[in-house]
């Protein structure tokens, strides 16, 4: 006994028990589990490493209280229920799909603790599913690299000054959440955040959707509109893509910006409005110049704060949390039991170079969430087939040392999800060291 008592307790909620379940749980208790017991409403604000869930008729005709609660607890779930039960294809389908294993009564403490064991190592090995920072609506710039770190700590300079930025960076590296991420950190939060996104909108109808127009000032302009500028008074403006505003737009673009006033297309009364700018470009907007195709004083406007964000391929680090956190959130929109991803799955996403950036990454794995079968996310799944070893292209020692290098570098941050302390650990070298490294390989 004293033994059970000097273990770290594992906690066990115990959902909707029946009358046997309630005479099992003193037995479980004295086996080392702190339990707790509640219904399947009060259920979702509960802390536990492991659930127990008595499946009831009335779970499986309105089954969506459970699977929110499946998906949200981040836990691993073992459904209780009768053989017979079992064995209807519908509620067998749901347990697999939805559970981490099963018991069938009657109850049979031994076989109960084993599959506890088992979730409970499972759920474990799962560590910290819900990424810190990571809000429901995905708007939170996740990661830990250094780039991330030391962007984050950039926008909380920018964002309270009223300046323009220009944001630039591949694309899916995430420049409308870093020009979404400086709108809230701004004064202007309770503001509109409004986006536009220039090469979407057909040429001739950017002028009214930007400044607006009065009604009859051209045919089907039956009414009088705001125009985005407009609606972002007080806010905001994002001008995404701003390398394919027309020209003639981008002298338009340039007067609002050094007056901060427009005039609606059919009036002649100028007025002013209050709105930061932000803007962003994958494009070369400086050859675009050169070119003649974007004008330099525009350019010279935009560019006066500028962002840079950084290629998925450049902070490996980032991926696994990345991975993590749309493997939960595609469960709770796709409809699935939450999965991890296997070892082999890890392996290929730090392997992949990530042309489409974190964009790819989240339909990769979204696309994994709806093909897995078994209890993971294979390599398979993610459409990440396997490339040929590095190893085989390389010529002289040096490369092969490098590329070694490299390769246990890239193994190591897979295995240890990026804990940069654990991976120093199982290389043999110190932090500083395996920063080095990182930074010579461009991993971080
Ligand atoms: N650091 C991050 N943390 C969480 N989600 C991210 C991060 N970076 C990007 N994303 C997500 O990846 C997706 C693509 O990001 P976003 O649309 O901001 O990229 P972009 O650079 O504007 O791409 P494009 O140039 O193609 O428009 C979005 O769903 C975004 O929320
Ligand atoms: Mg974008």
């Amino acid at each position: 006994m004293s033994q059970v008592l000097a273990a770290a307790p594992r906690r066990l909620l115990v959902v909707d028990p029946c009358q046997e379940c309630e005479l099992l749980l003193p037995r479980l208790q004295a086996s080392g589990w702190a339990v707790q017991s509640c219904g399947l409403a009060e259920a979702n604000h509960a802390n536990c490493d492991v659930g127990l869930i008595r499946l009831h008729l009335q779970h499986l005709t309105r089954p969506e209280s459970l699977k929110e609660l499946i998906s949200q607890s981040g836990t691993e779930w073992i459904a209780v229920l009768n053989a017979e039960a079992l064995m209807q294809p519908d509620i067998g389908n749901f347990v697999g799909e939805w559970f981490f294993d099963y018991h069938t009564l009657p109850f049979d403490l031994d076989r109960v603790g084993i599959a506890l064991g088992r979730a409970f190592g499972m759920a474990r090995l799962r560590g910290n599913i819900n990424p810190s920072g990571g809000d429901s609506q995905g708007h939170e710039l996740l990661g830990s690299s250094r780039s991330i770190c030391d962007l984050r700590r950039l926008l909380a300079k920018l964002a309270p000054t009223d300046a323009p930025v220009l944001i630039r960076g591949e694309s899916g590296t995430g420049k409308e959440l870093v020009a979404h991420t400086l709108h809230q950190l701004s004064r202007r939060t309770e503001g509109a955040f409004v986006v536009v996104n220039c090469g979407a909108i057909p040429e001739h109808l950017i002028q009214s959707e930007l400044f607006g127009h009065e009604k009859g000032s051209f045919t089907g302009a039956h009414q009088r509109k705001l125009g985005r500028i407009e609606l972002a008074d007080g806010g905001t403006l994002f001008l995404d893509e701003i390398g394919d505003l027309p020209l003639e737009l981008q002298a338009n673009l340039l007067r609002f910006l050094q007056e901060m006033q427009i005039e609606r297309v059919g009036s002649h009364r100028p007025f002013s409005v209050n709105v930061r700018v932000l803007a962003a470009t994958h494009i070369d907007l400086e050859e675009a110049v050169r070119r003649g195709r974007f004008r330099e004083d525009l350019y010279y406007r935009l560019n006066v704060l500028q962002v840079q964000t950084t290629p998925l391929r450049e902070r490996v680090a980032d991926i696994g949390c990345l991975a993590e956190y749309f493997a939960q959130r595609y469960a709770v929109e796709i409809g699935r039991r939450p999965r991890n991803f296997s070892e082999d799955a890890r392996q290929a996403m730090f392997e992949h170079t990530w042309p489409g950036n974190v964009r790819e990454l989240a339909n990769r794995v979204r696309r994994g969430m709806v093909l897995a079968e078994g209890k993971q996310i294979e390599a398979v799944d993610l459409g990440l087939a396997k490339e040929l070893p590095s190893l085989l292209q390389a010529r002289t020692l040096d490369d092969y040392i490098c590329r070694a290098e490299q390769q246990a570098l890239r193994d190591v941050l897979a295995r240890h999800s990026g804990n940069m302390t654990r991976a120093a650990q199982t290389l043999g070298v110190s932090r500083p060291t395996l920063y080095r490294l990182l930074h010579k390989h461009q991993l971080f």
